[in-house]
């Protein structure tokens, strides 16, 4: 069988990308973060529709901070609960758990890959402070949903939108819609730093204490206008040694920022390809509809090709076929996060039903600007020849 070599990610960082950084590297005498990261930041937000973005060095630590912020500026306690769907990626959740707050576990729906929306309204206790709501693989979630929860229970929306950048719903892009939304530019992403982050936001107090967490709590790592009351404030310690609230240090480089600009400017290209492939693999699914539960995502920016197969012995054998042409697939996401060793006691895996289904019957393919016609081509064979044959297992 011919070997497709279809990966799960690609260099996707081109040879001009290289020379920008060798340039770079070359002509400058800074490489922690400053201008380049500001301008990245500005260009982001630009391109988001956002008032502020923050770079961190990685989508985890854009949770971690958003978390934290919110937990700081609301006053959570200890205990208080946050709202995670039972399929994400785990640091969603585990930065609810390392601020010493409670994360619930909510199931999730088969048509965004969202929470179950009456399973999260029903969640909701009188220690609820926040949902953290993920766009899963591109797919927008229902914010109207969403929104009416938090507004009917006084809870703070965050969301995740670590695989869904560029997605839209309700008008605006993801990241747009609550107190802040986070990004990762990890390698395979729709656009990379190789690794990074970004928290968005509109609000001025979440800008400001994400400056803070992001550099050790630092006073000077506030805006400039902000600087000379602090100083008169706090005129007992040196002012560039100023340490408001607690931090992390989760910064990233000046390299990574002049990658983030370079990809940054070709990213609504890469979105548009990778829209193009899921609109191609929809096409080439939906004649066997009644194998595959096929995922259909308004406003979408598709980030990996997902098979949900109704049967799991079917699924078996398309996965083992496929590993063979030398396409390389994964679970979605995480699977069922409940069957995780690190959430084993926050729920049993048997009460999310959705996240089982999808635990056992779904795996994914790698998208990117770089798979085309052929492989697509190829995939339609494989599919053809399997689907034709008939199943030999009970549905
Ligand atoms: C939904 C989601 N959240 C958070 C992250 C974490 O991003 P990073 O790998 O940049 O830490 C990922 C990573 O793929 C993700 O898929």
């Amino acid at each position: 069988m011919r070997d497709y070599k279809w990966r799960l990610q690609e260099n996707v960082i081109s040879d001009a990308d290289l020379e920008l950084l060798v340039h770079f590297i070359r002509t400058t005498k800074r490489f922690t973060q400053f201008t380049k990261v500001r301008e990245f930041e500005e260009a982001f937000a630009a391109w988001q529709g956002c008032k502020y973005c923050i770079m961190v060095n990685s989508g985890s630590s854009a949770n971690l901070v958003a978390v934290a912020v919110a937990k700081e500026m609301h006053g959570w306690s200890s205990g208080d609960e946050v709202l995670v769907p039972a399929v994400t990626w785990p640091t969603t959740v585990t930065p609810v758990m390392q601020l010493g707050l409670k994360p619930v576990f909510v199931d999730v729906n088969l048509r965004d890959l969202s929470f179950d929306y009456d399973a999260l309204e029903n969640a909701v206790t009188r220690q609820t402070k926040a949902v953290f709501a993920p766009h899963l693989l591109g797919f927008p979630a229902d914010v109207a949903r969403l929104k009416a929860v938090c507004a009917s229970h006084g809870l703070i929306l965050l969301e995740d939108c670590c695989e869904s950048q560029g997605a839209v719903v309700e008008g605006a892009k993801v990241g747009n819609h609550g107190l802040a939304g986070t990004f990762s530019f990890y390698w395979g992403h729709h656009m990379t730093t190789v690794e990074g982050g970004m928290i968005c936001t509109n609000d001025d107090e979440v800008r400001d204490l994400a400056l803070l967490k992001r550099s050790h709590g630092l006073a000077r790592e506030l805006p400039q206008d902000a600087h000379a009351a602090l100083r008169r404030r706090y005129s007992d310690v040196v002012f560039d040694f100023l340490f408001l609230t607690d931090g992390f240090n989760v910064r990233n480089t000046e390299f990574n920022a002049v990658l983030g600009l370079a990809q940054l400017a070709r990213l609504d290209d890469f979105i548009r390809i990778r829209n193009r492939n899921y609109t191609r693999f929809l096409e080439i699914c939906t004649p066997f509809e009644d194998e595959l539960i096929l995922l259909r995502g308004l406003g979408m920016s598709a980030f990996v090709l997902p098979f949900v197969f109704r049967d799991v012995a079917r699924k078996t054998a398309f996965e083992a076929i496929l590993r063979r042409a030398g396409i390389e697939s994964r679970p979605l996401i995480s699977g069922n996060l409940l069957r995780q060793p690190v959430f084993s006691t926050f729920g049993e895996s048997c009460d999310f039903p959705n996240a089982e289904y999808l635990h056992l019957h779904a795996f994914y393919i790698g998208n990117n600007q770089f798979v085309e016609a052929e492989r697509l081509a190829a995939l339609q064979e494989l599919m053809g020849a399997f689907f034709a044959r008939p199943t030999g297992v009970a549905r």
